[in-house]
């Protein structure tokens, strides 16, 4: 008897359970009125007298044991059922997901920043504009073509309100109400009625640059516009400038750069020319001064205008316009972390 006492005080130490069935499963083996335990305690009886006080004492030591194993496993697997399953309140805590600058921003910060360090300041101005600023002032005819309806979103109750299709309106806004020297940045949204495709959007952003004070000179403009192609693109970069038309510049450029792709050797992106376009700009033209109040005898500006989506292409080989609109974080996430 007392080896059997001693073989179920080893069992009663290794019992483990993981539901609260097995746990009574284990009461009953053990416990029950026919429990293994319990017959121990019926053959008692049997014992010689001489050996009674050595077993009682043994079979109470079992009897405790296998109670309190039995309480212990109970309150185990209690504390364990208020927990989730599969929560591991033991593993650290989740890293906290940092966000990433979208790459327009990414890149419009960057242009922002270069012309900072050449002295010119943020500007704003609204996207509902009226015809007079995006257009009128910026000495467009009454017939271009940029303001048929093709091109513009109009309001439909008042045809002079419209969504501005460059932020060349913010120039007319700032020059109606400051003096020169006038050193400003525009960037901003613009709208155009476009078919949606890879290639165009219905809204997109510019960055508009605006110089004016005496003695400005086209050599000023092209020498801000090489030190920002430079810095935007990298020191080898070199630019050319080719006659142009713009309503409000005269004369007006357009500025490519040699290819960042192949270096100015040629490849399809920039169609084996060696170049790509980039912006375009001119001289104010003296009826836009005239036009916003400012002296075109005593002044004179240079203007530049450029589509931070080309400019993010460019940089980053982003090959379809839709995607900076669609928010894909597959997309966003591959661009400069916020923090
Ligand atoms: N506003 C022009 C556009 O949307 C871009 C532009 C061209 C702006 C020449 C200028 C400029 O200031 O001088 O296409």
């Amino acid at each position: 008897m007392i080896n059997k006492i001693k073989s179920l005080l080893d069992q009663i130490d290794g019992l483990s359970a993981s539901s609260a069935d097995e746990i009574e499963a284990l009461r009953i083996k053990y416990l029950s009125k026919k429990g293994e335990i319990s017959l121990l305690m019926a053959d008692f009886r049997n014992v010689a007298s001489e050996e009674k006080k050595a077993v009682g004492q043994l079979l109470n030591e079992l009897k405790e044991k296998t109670l309190n194993k039995i309480n212990d496993l109970k309150e185990q697997y209690a504390q364990q059922d208020t927990i989730a399953p599969g929560i591991d309140l033991t593993r650290t805590s989740y890293p906290e997901e940092v966000g990433t600058r979208h790459p327009l921003s990414v890149v419009k910060n960057e242009i922002v920043e270069i012309f900072g360090r050449l002295g010119f300041s943020i500007a704003e101005g609204p996207e509902v504009e009226d015809d007079w600023h995006v257009f009128g002032a910026l000495n467009f005819a009454e017939d271009h073509p940029a303001r048929d309806m093709q091109d513009t979103f109009f309001i439909q109750s008042n045809p002079d309100i419209i969504l501005r299709t460059h932020t060349s309106s913010v120039q007319t806004r700032v020059m109606e109400n400051s003096k020169p020297p006038i050193r400003i940045i525009c960037p901003g949204r613009v709208y155009r009625n476009e078919a949606i495709s890879y290639r165009a959007h219905c809204f997109f952003h510019q960055v508009e640059g605006l110089y004016i004070d005496k003695n400005v000179s086209f050599a000023d403009l092209k020498q801000a516009l090489l030190f920002f192609a430079k810095e935007m693109f990298g020191a080898d970069t070199k630019i050319r400038l080719r006659p142009s038309y713009f309503p409000f510049t005269e004369p007006s450029a357009e500025m490519d750069i040699s290819c960042n792709i192949c270096g100015g050797k040629g490849c399809p992106f920039c169609k084996y020319t060696g170049w790509v376009e980039i912006l375009g700009c001119g001289m104010v033209d003296p009826n836009v001064l005239e036009a916003c109040g400012i002296d075109s005898k005593v002044y004179s500006g240079y203007a530049l205008g450029m589509g931070v989506e080309r400019i993010t292409n460019l940089k980053y080989r982003v090959k379809d316009l839709r995607m900076f609109s669609e928010n894909d974080k597959r997309f966003l996430d591959q661009f400069e972390s916020a923090h």
